[in-house]
């Protein structure tokens, strides 16, 4: 908005800005800022005017975590519209502050590439405040959503002020903030939140995005403890070592499950209808995509983790197609390769599997054999993996801490849990759990029409992140597909439980996306 700000600048002046900042509380300042910097690992300096400790809501309750900050690059992007990249550094459901930018994630990256970069900090499970000699717990569901929806709002209610097009956000996290990143991307604009942002004094602005980039959302968390038995089940009496207590809780779970997934009415691309017969079919042409990606990457995958693969007769270093891959990485480096462009960041001894073997293509997986070795990795949660509370366990999840209330007591999200704690089969949860339960979770809005959705969507999901079903962010990416979404899906090889690694990738779609 470059051109909009210069226009704003000349009719009103500086000094008018700022009389108008001192009479809207949510007016932003454009003569408010502090210079900074960062140095990227290439070793470039990039320098930013920083603007910091924003209130983006007219009736602020946590004043810790309700504000953002905006850093603008000096050198600006050479294109017409500049996107802001909205960061939010929500994990576990927590509370977040507004942080300063990072050269190790997509924050500096972002300013590298001459983007406007805005992190909103936002309450979460944890977040707290002193009133009438009582502690109140300001960050339950659907709180911190609130929050980052009041931190767009913000910026397309001051777009004229601030540099960078509020109609190119491009909102990003990972974890719990990629589940917040996905709902930023799915609720637009949707009436459900209204009475909430009013009372809030949230900008009276659209808060819709233009894209979504979600690394691991833990999300759908009413489906999340069904999806994770359904899929990891075939390792109860295996390497997950259940009792049989837990192994009860995991096949109840899972035959909740085909229902759910029928459901849904999703079709593969060529319009093949998915179904709970079909579907882990479905599941195993992801992770395939991924080993085959990851040998083209000159990645070495052991033939003990499931994956078959065409034997290229004339070896590694032989003739045929995708020869010599095997050699491509540094001499001395013991890390496996992460096959989707990037190395892994560590391998502690205990968590380093050989890899051995290299070949051309892989022609079948072994799902259960596959899904054994990602709980070997890292081992898997116990049943329930989310609505754990009173089940089998006292102990309440992040989950069910931030479904709690604002006595800081948790609480169960689904029927079934719930079930399990009261000891009661008729138990159900009450009509406000149910709406907030269905206000933090994306799958209820895209297709809907009950929001404007995202036109463009960045999905990853580690390969053997086993934080969540796999079935979680496939059905995600798999609606906004069906829903005409434009949606970049992986399961990238190797990864873990994390987010904003290969950049390159990122901002190379973050920059097609710019041209369009
Ligand atoms: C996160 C991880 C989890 O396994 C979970 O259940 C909730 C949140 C996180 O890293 O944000």
């Amino acid at each position: 908005m470059n051109h909009k700000q210069l226009v704003a600048g000349l009719v009103l002046g500086a000094g008018a800005l700022t009389a108008m900042a001192q009479t809207d509380p949510l007016r932003f300042d454009p003569s408010k800022f502090t210079n900074g910097s960062i140095t990227m690992p290439d070793g470039q300096e990039v320098t930013y005017k920083a603007y910091e400790g924003i209130f983006y809501v007219k009736n602020v309750e946590d004043p810790t975590y309700q504000t953002l900050n905006i850093y603008v690059p000096d050198k600006m992007a050479d294109i017409a519209r500049v996107p802001i990249l909205l960061r939010t550094y929500v994990g576990g459901y927590a509370a977040s502050t507004a942080k300063s930018p990072s050269p190790s994630d997509a924050t500096g990256r972002a300013l590298q590439e001459g983007y406007v970069v805005c992190i909103p900090g936002s309450r979460g499970s944890n977040s707290t405040i002193e009133r009438d000699g009582k502690t109140i717990y300001t960050g339950t569901a659907p709180n911190g959503l609130l929050d980052l929806k009041a931190a767009v709002r913000y910026l397309r209610y001051n777009d004229a002020l601030i540099p960078g097009e509020s109609e190119l956000i491009f909102t990003d996290g990972t974890s719990a903030g990629g589940a917040m990143s996905s709902l930023l991307g799915a609720t637009g604009n949707s009436k459900d939140y209204d009475k909430y942002l009013k009372k809030m004094g949230a900008a009276d602005a659209r808060d819709d995005v233009y894209a979504a980039i979600c690394y691991c959302p833990i999300t759908d968390l009413n489906h999340a403890d069904m999806e994770y038995e359904w899929l990891y089940g075939c390792t109860n009496t295996g390497v997950r070592h259940l009792s049989e207590a837990q192994i009860a809780i995991s096949d109840e779970l899972a035959a909740e499950c085909p229902a759910y997934i029928n459901s849904l009415g999703l079709t593969e691309k060529d319009g093949t209808p998915l179904t709970a017969d079909n579907y882990k079919d479905y599941i195993k042409s992801f992770l395939i995509e991924s080993a085959h990606r990851a040998l083209q990457e000159g990645c070495e995958i052991s033939d003990t983790i499931g994956f078959t693969f065409y034997q290229d007769k004339f070896g590694p270093m032989g003739g045929g197609p995708g020869a010599g891959r095997g050699g491509m990485r540094p001499a001395g480096d013991q890390r496996p390769p992460m096959g989707d462009g990037r190395q892994a960041p560590s391998f502690g001894p205990g968590n380093a599997p050989r890899f051995n073997k290299t070949s051309d293509f892989v022609t079948g997986l072994d799902l259960d054999k596959y899904l054994g070795y990602v709980a070997s990795v890292t081992p898997l949660k116990t049943p329930p993996a989310f609505d754990q509370m009173g089940v089998l366990i006292d102990t309440p999840s992040p989950e069910n801490k931030v479904f709690g209330n604002d006595k800081g007591e948790a609480a169960n999200f689904t029927d079934f849990s719930l079930r399990h704690r009261l000891h009661n089969p008729n138990a159900k949860l009450d009509k406000d759990m149910v709406e907030r339960v269905a206000i933090m979770n994306p799958m209820n809005y895209i297709g809907s029409g009950k929001s404007d959705v995202a036109p463009n969507w960045y999905i990853r999901h580690g390969a053997k992140d086993r934080d969540t079903s796999f079935l979680v962010p496939i059905n995600l990416a798999t609606k906004l597909q069906n829903s005409g979404k434009n949606v970049d899906f992986a399961l990238p090889w190797n990864r873990p439980h994390s987010g904003d690694y290969n950049l390159d990738d990122l901002f190379r779609w973050i920059a097609s996306n710019l041209e369009k």
